[in-house]
């Protein structure tokens, strides 16, 4: 039997997302560029919807199948078939068992062909589960986030706005755009709403083949609202010097670059290869006018003495704020991750508000919903440095939050979720 090009291609895509704990924001374009639009709409809901609800179809699996150890690829279209039979309506049963059985056939596992049938075809509607141990345990299963990450969060916002915010973290975003340096600025396109927190962002329910030449020939660059309103809060005097310390891939960058055009950016990161992307990203937006290094802003960085007007320290983070987006890094994350990672933070704004000039501006950012990366990193950096102060972040009022700070969230603003701390060197003089 032949298997259909989507379901094959989500398929090598849960794979891969397991054993290499690959992304699929990278995996998706990829695959889908050898699909047919239709096929490229359906691999798309297969792989992100498995990713979803892998704790919901898990539970069932780990019920119905007798051998605890299944092995990978029957596993993962056992999680197919499933999700298929119980959360899309439009496809035919026959088609999400046969294909799903096929798929272990193909992956030389027939041995496990009849079990995957069976399972299947007992499966036919989505279960309630009774057998739920306590309010995390039901939290963690229906919205498929891990149970330590639950239970983080309900000791963090409360258990019903827990649920509200995995469940957030499940559903489709709109797509969220701004012009880049490239674009004439009266550019609009139909259909399309501005956004009411960040100046200059449009959302857009869903991909058009306007938008999409757009986005090819790189006037238009989709960014969520979330990083929009980081950006737009960093504060840089006209014609002044401006630093972005972990730049890659240049969202941040690019959007500071196309509305400062007074500006000459400096952005740098750690690796090679996404200080490459960054330079690529800069060129595709028609940013010209800007420089790129590689360094360790844990250690020591390039330049001298306390040589920039603004600096933004997007720090590398755990990333639970883009759940949504990235729904495969609730399963990568680690409990230990939130703290191990506040230390790096730490170090890499202690080392960058070195180059803040006096009056200067330091902004503090992370797309972490997690308390150690963001407010007790700031905290502890404050009660050190005596030399800077806390100053509102410039975002509307709604998403300050009482110790000063701005957070936005995807179960209140619908955008993800972000930090947003604003230093200011105090003058000496
Ligand atoms: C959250 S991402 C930055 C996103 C970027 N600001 C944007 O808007 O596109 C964090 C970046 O920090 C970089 N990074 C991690 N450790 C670093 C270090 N020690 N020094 C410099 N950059 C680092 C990572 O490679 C990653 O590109």
């Amino acid at each position: 039997m032949k298997i259909s090009p989507a379901r094959s291609a989500a398929f090598d895509i849960l794979l891969k997302i397991e054993r290499d704990r690959a992304f699929s924001s990278i995996l998706l374009p990829e695959y889908e560029k050898q699909l047919t639009p239709r096929d490229r709409a359906l691999c798309h809901r297969l792989t992100l919807g498995v990713l979803r609800r892998q704790l919901f179809l898990d539970h069932y699996i780990n019920g119905a199948a007798r051998s605890k150890n299944l092995d990978l690829a029957v596993h993962v279209s056992l999680r197919l078939g499933l999700f298929q039979l119980w959360f899309l309506d439009k496809v035919p049963a026959h088609s999400a068992v046969n294909e799903s059985v096929e798929l272990v056939h193909r992956a030389k596992k027939s041995s496990a062909r009849t079990m995957v049938n069976a399972i299947l075809r007992r499966a036919k509607q989505k279960p309630e589960y009774s057998n739920l141990a306590d309010e995390i345990e039901r939290i963690s299963i229906e919205s498929s986030h891990p149970r330590w990450l639950i239970e983080k969060w309900a000791n963090q916002f409360g258990a019903d706005e827990t649920a509200r915010l995995a469940e957030a973290n499940n559903t489709e975003s709109a797509l969220s755009f701004r012009l880049t340096a490239r674009a004439p600025a009266d550019l609009s396109f139909a259909g399309t709403r501005p956004s009411s927190s960040v100046p200059g962002c449009f959302l857009v329910d869903k991909m058009t083949p306007k938008l999409s030449a757009a986005s090819a020939d790189g006037l238009i660059y989709f960014q969520d609202e979330g990083s929009q309103l980081v950006a737009a809060a960093v504060d840089i005097p006209f014609g002044g010097s401006f630093l972005d310390v972990c730049a890659s891939p240049g969202s941040k960058v690019t959007q500071i670059a196309a509305l400062n055009a007074s500006v000459f950016p400096v952005a740098g990161d750690i690796y090679s290869h996404r200080t490459r992307f960054l330079l690529e990203n800069l060129r595709s937006q028609g940013v010209t006018d800007a420089a790129v290094v590689q360094y360790d802003a844990e250690t020591t960085m390039p330049f001298r003495g306390k040589a920039f007007d603004s600096v933004l320290v997007d720090a590398p983070c755990t990333g639970t704020g883009t759940i949504r987006h990235n729904p495969e890094l609730r399963y990568f994350i680690r409990p230990g991750d939130p703290a191990e990672l506040s230390k790096k933070q730490l170090r890499i704004l202690k080392n960058a508000s070195n180059l803040v000039k006096e009056g200067g501006s330091l902004i503090y950012s992370t797309c972490s919903l997690e308390v150690e990366e963001g407010e007790q990193v700031v905290d502890e950096f404050i009660a050190a440095e005596s030399s800077f102060r806390l100053v509102q972040p410039s975002v509307p009022a709604s998403h300050i939050t009482e110790a000063g700070y701005a957070r936005t969230r995807p179960d209140i603003d619908g955008m993800d979720g972000f930090f947003i701390a604003a230093l200011e060197r105090i003058r000496q003089s």
